[in-house]
């Protein structure tokens, strides 16, 4: 189960009725589908490891590192003009369904699953399709090999570690040195091009250990990894902007994985591969589904000690260090995940000063009680008021945490200062266009139109602001600027608030920057009714930067 993923995913907003795990296996399916058409219409080379083994490698690699090679053909004994798919002067289309029409029933059946048998007789070489390199290529999948030849590939921070930077760039920027190594390991035979990464199901429970695989708790900002991640890994350099997505050269390809609303590996001996997770459409829409939407679109050391101590955690994901947090000795603590390779310079370079630190939490820190109050296969989001089981996520938990989502320090400190900013937004109205109720609270003042679905909207209109971010303290340092948006008040069981956007700079000591934001308004203010249908609520929202002490409100009005 591991292995299946999804690569390409057309989230039916306007069909938000969807069945719902249905709506999983179809992605899977979509995903097969579609690497199969790009191994055998894109000149994807045949994979080197299945033709070499790890006993033969050599130093050389492998004879032909793609399948429409002429050699490699006449190699086989075959004569290459007759096989139509392999004519480059044909659209990939066409190659594709030609080499579809010309395998048998059982000879596309060989084709299926992570291991393809290949087609000797139409040289069509076999290939393994799982490869993995959430963090670095790895040998996890049986695609890639490691020998005395290439005896590693580096070794990045684990997931959630990258995640806590909040940088954009150098989540892209991991991504293509990842895609370099696989590469250059696939030309000499040691790895695939196709890869099950990134891992990008949205933490759900503080249990989870395979957190530590993915960019947190937050949808928009595991949404925003998985663009990243997936572009650099994808990208060849210098066509980055193909208009034709059919014609876009991969550097590999990546795979978004795994079944949407997927998270329990073993709990209390219930696996993930017989786990009946049952799932509101609701939850699907907002949380679990919004990422792969992005991703396609676009130790107790202290008290034996005498001096200050600084705890340094390794940990998959959030730990109740309450006993910490309290303890005067312990001057400081420093997460850092699960580094990589170059984790122990890192690490010293916090603790002694030399690198001024400025992650923040990708997922919230829970109390350890917080996991008696409720199994980990309920899969609600929301609060289960009838078995008195809390909401899961920043985004629904009110309750009392170690640490919030979203927390970080640095050795230095930063004022926001709220520039200009649009606050109230108008909306007119044409004649398909309609109102649309949503629950509000009883005693709540509900707006004559409450609401429009957005799929009935141009969505063209923005929020434009910027923050002035000023470095007050005497270290040169890098922000994270992460803005929420709160839904209106009285509103029935909506998200508390959700992140819209985030930014990461660097501002010197002393020094300002302004960061600006251009928020779409169906984007950024929108709420996920009990229908499933996304919409945007009409009244008061509230526009957050960072902690609770910088905000505006914006006001959505429609008339007809
Ligand atoms: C590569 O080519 C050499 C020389 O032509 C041949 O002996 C060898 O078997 C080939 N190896 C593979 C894996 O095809
Ligand atoms: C973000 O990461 C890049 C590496 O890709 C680094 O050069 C840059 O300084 C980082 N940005 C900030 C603001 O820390
Ligand atoms: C917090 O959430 C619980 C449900 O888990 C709810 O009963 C309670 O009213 C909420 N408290 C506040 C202050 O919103
Ligand atoms: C920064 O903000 C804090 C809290 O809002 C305030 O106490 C402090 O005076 C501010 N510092 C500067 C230099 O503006």
């Amino acid at each position: 189960m591991d292995m299946l993923k999804t690569v390409k995913l057309h989230l039916h907003n306007n069909k938000p009725k969807m069945a719902k795990i249905h709506t999983a296996l179809i992605f899977v399916y979509v995903c097969s589908a579609y690497f199969f058409i790009l191994a055998c219409a894109r000149d994807v080379p045949t994979n080197s490891y299945t033709l070499l083994g790890h006993g033969d490698a050599t130093p050389t690699g492998s004879n032909f590192t793609f399948v429409c090679d002429p050699k490699r053909y006449s190699s086989l004994g075959l004569d290459m003009t007759k096989f139509p798919f392999c004519d480059k002067s044909l659209p990939y289309d066409v190659r594709a369904s030609d080499l579809v029409k010309q395998m048998t029933l059982s000879e596309k059946v060989l084709q299926l699953g992570n291991t393809n048998r290949g087609v000797p007789r139409l040289g069509l070489p076999k290939y393994e399709w799982w490869s993995e390199a959430l963090h670095g290529v790895s040998n996890v999948g049986p695609g890639t090999f490691f020998d005395d030849l290439v005896p590693s590939s580096t070794s990045f921070p684990t997931v959630i570690t990258s995640a806590a930077s909040f940088n954009e760039s150098l989540w892209k920027t991991i991504g293509q040195a990842v895609s370099t190594e696989a590469r250059a390991m696939y030309n000499l035979g040691r790895a695939g091009l196709t890869y099950w990464s990134p891992n990008i199901n949205v933490v759900r429970d503080p249990r989870w250990g395979r957190a530590i695989e993915t960019p947190g708790e937050d949808p928009f900002v595991v949404g925003k990894y998985a663009a990243n991640y997936v572009r650099g890994l994808q990208d060849v350099e210098g066509t980055e902007n193909f208009k034709d997505l059919n014609s876009r050269p991969l550097k590999v390809s990546s795979c978004c994985k795994h079944y949407a609303a997927y998270d329990v590996d073993n709990w209390k001996g219930i696996v993930r591969e017989s786990y009946d997770a049952r799932v509101a459409e609701q939850d699907m829409v907002e949380t679990f589904l919004r990422p792969f939407e992005m991703c396609i679109k676009e130790g107790d050391v202290a008290d034996a000690a005498k001096g200050p101590v600084i705890l340094v955690l390794f940990s998959a994901g959030g730990l109740d260090i309450g006993f910490a947090k309290n303890n005067k000795k312990i001057g400081g603590i420093l997460w850092v995940g699960y580094p990589g390779e170059k984790g122990g310079l890192a690490i010293a370079d916090v603790i002694f000063g030399k690198y001024n630190p400025g992650g923040r939490l990708p997922l919230t820190w829970h109390e350890a009680s917080y996991a008696d109050m409720l199994p980990m296969t309920s899969m609600p989001l929301r609060p289960v008021d009838s078995l008195g089981y809390p909401g899961r996520t920043y985004k629904f938990f009110n309750g009392s945490t170690v640490y919030p989502f979203a927390y970080g320090l640095s050795y230095t400190q930063f004022n926001y200062t709220l520039k200009s900013a649009v606050r109230s937004t108008h909306i007119k109205l044409n004649k398909f266009q309609h109102c649309y109720g949503i629950k509000y609270r009883a005693e709540s003042h509900i707006p004559p139109c409450p609401a429009v679905r957005i799929d009935d909207m141009d969505c063209k209109e923005k929020i434009n602001f910027e923050v002035e971010v000023k470095n007050v303290g005497d270290r040169d340092g890098s922000e994270v600027v992460v803005v929420y948006s709160k839904p209106p008040e009285g509103l029935d069981a909506s998200h508390i608030k959700q992140v819209v956007g985030f930014q990461r700079v660097f501002v010197p000591a002393g020094g300002s920057k302004k960061v600006k934001f251009v928020l779409n308004v169906c984007n950024s203010l929108r709420v996920v009714d009990y229908n499933a249908y996304s919409v945007l609520p009409s009244g008061g929202h509230t526009i957050v930067i960072g902690d609770d002490i910088t905000s505006f409100p914006v006001h959505v009005n429609f008339s007809g």
